[in-house]
């Protein structure tokens, strides 16, 4: 594996000007550059603010907005919640999965993007939902669900 640039962890650690009461929002930032934590970049950010790496790890696995797997360019939420669940999650999951060729917690083999299945999105009344990129997608239907993933598979190109 190539050696990872870490002149951006570097940057946004001096943005909080090496404070480590804003870890989280140093992870968080970290992530938004990289889509997910790289172990790498946990190393720098522990080693930057002169914190045990313990610590990182701690905050970098308790909040569940963070993730320490390798995501793709675009992140697919599919909401299992009571709502979701009763008025179609099974074939929503099911449809993504058959389209692009991965199940939860999986990245498809372009990076372009990663399946998450999530407890609730908010937006209940709009079930079954999903987001892609935190953009959500309500009353989704397998022909909706192919239209919007081409959408973004053709914005990729
Ligand atoms: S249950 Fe799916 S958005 Fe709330």
């Amino acid at each position: 594996m190539s050696k990872m640039n870490l002149k951006k962890v570097d940057e946004i650690i001096k943005n909080y000007k090496n404070n480590d009461s804003w870890l989280v929002m140093i992870l968080q930032d970290v992530q938004e550059k990289y889509n997910y934590l790289p172990v790498e970049a946990i190393k720098r950010v522990a080693e930057k603010l002169q914190i045990p790496l313990s610590r990182v790890f701690n905050v970098a696995t308790f909040y569940s907005s963070l993730s320490l797997a390798e995501r793709g360019k675009h992140v697919i939420k599919v909401c299992d919640g009571t709502a979701c669940h009763l008025r179609g999650f099974t074939n929503l999951r099911d449809e993504i999965t058959r389209k692009l060729g991965i199940k939860e917690n999986e990245t498809t083999e372009d990076k372009e993007f990663t399946l998450e299945v999530v407890a609730c999105l908010g937006a209940c009344a709009l079930a079954p939902v999903m987001s892609i990129d935190n953009k959500c997608y309500g009353k989704i239907n397998n022909e909706k669900v192919n239209e919007t993933l081409d959408c973004y598979k053709r914005a990729a190109k």
